[in-house]
C-alpha cells in the first residue's frame, strides 16, 4: 500500500475539535502498534490473513490448549520485541497536557504504559500476565514464557496445577472493564480513534457512544473503516505520521514547545 500524506486541512480540524474539548479521550486498536513490529489483524498483512481468527477463541483454548500456547508463545516474540513509537508517545503526552483523559485500547502489549499513558482502560485484558483458570493466580508472562522453553506446555498453575492461560480476552469471552468503558465514551465530547478497524463488538461501541451523546468522532486509520460514516475528521495516512503532526499543531496552537 502506498504511503498516503496526511491531510493537513484534516489535521487541523482535529485540532480544533481536541483543544475545544472539554472531555475527549482516545481509542486504539492493533493499527497504532504495527509500527513497532506487532502486526495488526485485519490490514493487509493482519494476523487473520494467515491464521484462523477460531486460533483466538476460548473454544479452542479449552479443547486444544498445547496448540493454543504455541501460537502464542510465537506472537510473543514479536510483542516483547516491540517498543512503543511516536503515536504511542503522542497519546501519552496528549494525555499530560490534560487533552485526552483516558486511552480505552482494545491492544494487549501493554505499550500505552510503556510509553507514559496512565489512565489506560485494557478492554481486551493484557499478554504480559498469565491467570490459572482453576485457581485464579496470576503469573507475569516472562515466567509462563519460562515454563513453556522448558517444555511445560500447556504452562501450569505452580499452586494448583491448573492451566494458565493468557490474560487477554478471547472470542466468546466478556471483555474487561466495558462498564468503565461506557461511562467514560458517555461523559466525553470527542474520541479519537487510532488504528482499529471498528468491526469488532462491544469495544466498537466505544465510538459510537460518543457521538450518540453529540461528541465528535476522529478516525486516523490506513483504510477505511466500518465506523466511517459517524466521523468528523477521517485521517487516512500512517498513526505515527498523523499522531506527530497533530500533537505538533495542537502544541503550535497552544504555544507549547
Ligand atoms: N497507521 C494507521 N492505521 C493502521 C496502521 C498504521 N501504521 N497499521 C494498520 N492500520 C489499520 C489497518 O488498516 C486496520 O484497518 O489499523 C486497523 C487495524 O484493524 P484490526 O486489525 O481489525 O485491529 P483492531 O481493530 O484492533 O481489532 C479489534 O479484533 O481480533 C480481535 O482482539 C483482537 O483487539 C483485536 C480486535
Amino acid at each position: 500500500m502506498s504511503e498516503k500524506q496526511c491531510n493537513t486541512e484534516d489535521i487541523k480540524k482535529a485540532a480544533d475539535i481536541l483543544i475545544n474539548a472539554h472531555h475527549a479521550i482516545a481509542f486504539t486498536g492493533a493499527g497504532i502498534s504495527t509500527e513497532s513490529g506487532i502486526p495488526d489483524f485485519r490490514g493487509p498483512q493482519g494476523l487473520w490473513k494467515q491464521y484462523s481468527p477460531e486460533l483466538a477463541s476460548i473454544d479452542y483454548f479449552l479443547q486444544h490448549p498445547k496448540e493454543f500456547w504455541l501460537f502464542y508463545r510465537m506472537r510473543m516474540s514479536t510483542l516483547f520485541a516491540a517498543k512503543p513509537n511516536r503515536a504511542h508517545y503522542a497519546v501519552a503526552e496528549l494525555e499530560k497536557m490534560g487533552i485526552i483523559k483516558a486511552v480505552i485500547t482494545q491492544n494487549v502489549d501493554g505499550l500505552h504504559q510503556a510509553a507514559g499513558s496512565s489512565n489506560v482502560i485494557e478492554l481486551h485484558g493484557t499478554m504480559r500476565r498469565a491467570v490459572c483458570l482453576a485457581c485464579g493466580r496470576t503469573y507475569p508472562m516472562d515466567v509462563v514464557i519460562k515454563k513453556i522453553d522448558s517444555g511445560q506446555i500447556p504452562p501450569l498453575c505452580d499452586e494448583c496445577g491448573g492451566i494458565l492461560k493468557p490474560d487477554t480476552v478471547l472470542f466468546g469471552e466478556p471483555v474487561k472493564d466495558f462498564d468503565r468503558a461506557r461511562e467514560l465514551a458517555l461523559m466525553s465530547d470527542a474520541v479519537l480513534v487510532i488504528g482499529s478497524s471498528l468491526s469488532v463488538y462491544p469495544a466498537a461501541y466505544v465510538p459510537i457512544f460518543v457521538k450518540e451523546m453529540g461528541g465528535k468522532v476522529i478516525i486516523i486509520n490506513m483504510e477505511p473503516t466500518e465506523l466511517d460514516y459517524i466521523a468528523d475528521v477521517i485521517i487516512q495516512c500512517k498513526a505515527g505520521d498523523a499522531m506527530t503532526l497533530l500533537l505538533k499543531e495542537i502544541k503550535d496552537r497552544l504555544g507549547i514547545q
